[in-house]
């Protein structure tokens, strides 16, 4: 039995010793110290033994299964720390590897151009005033001379939130809250949003955008209207640039135009961008109609004033030569890091 003992405790700390994971590791444990493990079986062997001699075999089972135990545990914190080791130097940084640029994000190209203009704008003493993307029907329709269920107002389809609730169809109705609380002379820009329920196509969507001017005061005639947009369009698209003025209607202006710039590409002699006309449609203006002075509580007898609405969205693709609208509402980044 001692030579047993002796043999067992060789084996069992040559094994633990040598155990090249914890996986290993924990087999070796289990061949010795589990239920049926060889030292497990030696304890169970001295109750067979004649009384004298179990003291000291008890004692050297016992002493056995200490040594086993702790052999066992040196070798897993040997283990534990080899992997630790390995684990660091795998995961440590090559600090001579180059660098990952991070993406530099831009402003979009809406956002640009909504700030080229209000730029220009202002140097022309134009102020900025925004107006909620949400609307009253009385601000986007009723306050600008469109009545309850005139045919006009099928010129904007419209999302309603409520029967009274709206997305502005426009920046019109940032007109009327300017009117109301400012007294003229004035004359302002109001960028934003706008909203219709229409079929998205290459030139139209859903959801584009607006600068609305306004200007009101005493003898404010249509010649500075016309004066106002030539100075500023020139500036946007390059001094060479002609405008043509085409009736039209909006209630809320009379008389009422829509304006259109010669093409940007072509400098006016037909192409694929203005559909050979030569001409692009940019705007729609006019001078304020007395019904919408009267509204807002401003004298049609002494007052005068002009207002124009253009979509940025197609300034843009007139000016960048994009041919369809949807992409600018993409995410398509390969065509947004070109601006
Ligand atoms: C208006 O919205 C008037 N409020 C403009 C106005 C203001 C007239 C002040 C008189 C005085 P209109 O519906 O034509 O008008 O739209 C003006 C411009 O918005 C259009 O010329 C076009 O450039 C742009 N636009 C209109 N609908 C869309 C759409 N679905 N997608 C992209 N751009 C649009």
């Amino acid at each position: 039995m001692t030579v047993s003992i002796e043999q067992i405790r060789e084996a069992a700390l040559a094994e633990a010793g040598s155990a090249t994971s914890a996986g290993v590791l924990d087999d070796v444990r289990v061949k010795y110290l589990g239920r049926s493990g060889k030292v497990t079986l030696l304890l169970r062997e001295i109750s067979r033994l004649p009384k004298e001699e179990r003291p000291s075999f008890g004692q050297s089972v016992n002493k056995l299964k200490v040594e086993v135990a702790k052999a066992i545990d040196e070798a897993a914190e040997t283990l534990a720390r080899r992997d630790e080791g390995e684990s660091l130097r795998s995961s440590a940084l090559d600090v001579t590897l180059p660098g990952r640029r991070p993406l530099v994000g831009s402003r979009h190209i809406i956002t640009q151009t909504m700030e080229e203009i209000l730029d220009i704008l202002t140097d022309m003493g134009f102020t900025i005033e925004y107006g909620p993307e949400v609307e009253s029907d009385y601000y986007n329709f009723e306050a600008l001379n469109f009545p309850p269920d005139h045919p006009a107002r099928d010129m904007q389809d419209t999302f309603f939130i409520t029967d009274s609730l709206l997305l502005r169809t426009h920046t019109s109705p940032t007109q009327i809250r300017v009117m109301e609380k400012t007294e003229p002379p004035l004359r302002v820009a109001m960028p934003g949003k706008c909203f219709r329920s229409e079929a998205i196509n290459p030139r139209s969507h859903i959801v584009f955008h607006q600068i609305e001017g306004l200007y009101v005061d005493e003898g404010v005639t249509f010649g500075d209207l016309k004066g106002t947009l030539d100075a500023f369009l020139r500036t946007y698209f390059g001094k060479d640039t002609k405008l043509r003025f085409r009736p039209s209607f909006f209630p809320f202006t009379e008389p009422s135009a829509e304006v259109d710039v010669s093409c940007f590409l072509c400098r006016g002699k037909g192409c694929r961008v203005c559909k050979h006309s030569g001409w692009l449609e940019l705007l729609g203006a006019g001078m304020v109609d007395p019904a919408v002075f009267e509204v807002v509580g401003y004298d049609p007898e002494k007052y005068t004033g002009y207002a124009w609405g253009l979509g940025i969205d197609r300034l843009v693709m007139m000016k960048y030569g994009i041919t369809d609208i949807r992409i600018l509402f993409e995410n398509h980044m390969q065509f947004l890091r070109q601006f």
